[in-house]
């Protein structure tokens, strides 16, 4: 097995942030809504400077996804991209906020995902899993709502329950009764994003407030020792996207950034492309980035599918039927 030839896993993809350029003009023109011009760059790329500025941009390109027909086929879309890369399971994080401001309810959302995943799964064989995630800067309202709306509508596709959004906006802490809701009442596993805009700080917040098995990024724990010894105590998967990191300037180079001595302080790590066409990444680039950048061999890379299948959200018997289609004997799954 070869780098490039390895099976795949990734656990953090943002759906609403898979959708290149070219399918977000089709997916406008189809909807009849006139974009912002300032969205695209001449040359047809997204157009942002910094992390505020990308997820303003990244905004404005989901309202683009209005249907559930929409949402369909920007789920098959990306999965089929992954299947084509050699991955066997994806999670997708999508906001029904964001669905919302586009006038599509919870279930449309929830329906035309849930149908790219079943057509992308008969296609390619690539299995799939839903996390709904509620927006920070959203605020706690809205995230409860969300939360609740995952209780009313439970959908054995939808396993998880995130957020994302600016860090910097409010501690993780603030949202732990959605949280509480979305794990306790509808059933579902969590992660959030913490570690990326912010510090340490946030990521132990996150830890100490919200019942959460898997950080978004996580990356600045590495700044913590004692937090990086928790983290290693506790399992903690962290969900590491090297190449989002560099672009929206959490590090300024692969040799900054701390992929290896977080695995080296026992932290267990995956690899993960974010909001691929924003960064210019794959979830391919990202094993690619791991094997030239911090050099990572086939096995080691094997190991990271390896742990991001024993940490994702599905069922044991998808977990097992995973793991064998990676050759690897099942390992314990991580649940708190
Ligand atoms: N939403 C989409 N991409 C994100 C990121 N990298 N961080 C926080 N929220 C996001
Ligand atoms: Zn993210």
């Amino acid at each position: 097995m070869s780098t490039r030839t390895v099976p795949k896993a990734e656990l953090h993809v943002h759906l609403e942030g898979t959708a290149p350029p070219e399918l977000v003009r089709r997916l406008a023109a189809r909807n009849g809504l006139s974009l912002p011009a300032h969205l695209f760059t001449d040359a047809g790329r997204f157009h942002w400077t910094d992390f505020l500025h990308f997820l303003k941009a990244y905004d404005d390109a989901a309202q683009a996804i209005r249907t559930a027909e929409d949402y369909r086929d920007v789920t098959y879309d990306y999965l089929a991209r992954c299947a084509g890369e050699g991955a066997v399971y994806v999670e997708v994080m999508s906001s029904p906020d964001h669905a919302a401001l586009a006038g599509l309810s919870f279930a449309g959302h929830l329906e035309g995902i849930a149908e790219g995943i079943g057509r992308a799964r008969d296609e390619f064989g690539i299995e799939a899993r839903l996390i709904v995630t509620c927006v920070r800067h959203f605020g706690v309202e809205r995230a409860l709502e969300v939360a609740r709306a995952c209780v009313r509508h439970p959908h054995p596709l939808l396993t998880g329950f995130g957020m994302g959004g600016d860090e910097n906006a409010a501690p993780a802490s603030a949202f732990s009764r959605a949280f509480r809701i979305a794990h306790e009442e509808a059933g579902l596993a969590c992660t959030v994003h913490a570690g990326e805009a912010a510090g340490p700080d946030s990521v132990r917040d996150a830890l100490d407030g919200l019942p959460v098995s898997r950080i978004g990024h996580g990356v600045r724990a590495i700044e913590d020792p004692d937090l990086l010894r928790r983290i290693h105590e506790e399992g903690i998967v962290l969900e590491v996207c090297p190449t989002s990191n560099l672009r929206t300037r959490v590090y300024d180079s692969f040799a900054e950034h701390p992929l290896n001595r977080l695995a080296e302080a026992g932290c267990r790590v995956t690899l993960n492309s974010d909001d691929p066409p924003y960064f210019d990444t794959t979830v391919g680039r990202e094993y690619a980035v791991a094997a030239e950048r911090f050099g990572w061999d086939a096995a080691r890379l094997l190991e990271a599918t390896r742990t991001a299948i024993e940490a994702g959200f599905v069922d044991e018997a998808t977990r097992t039927r995973l793991m064998e289609r990676i050759g690897r004997e099942p390992g314990p799954a991580v649940s708190r």
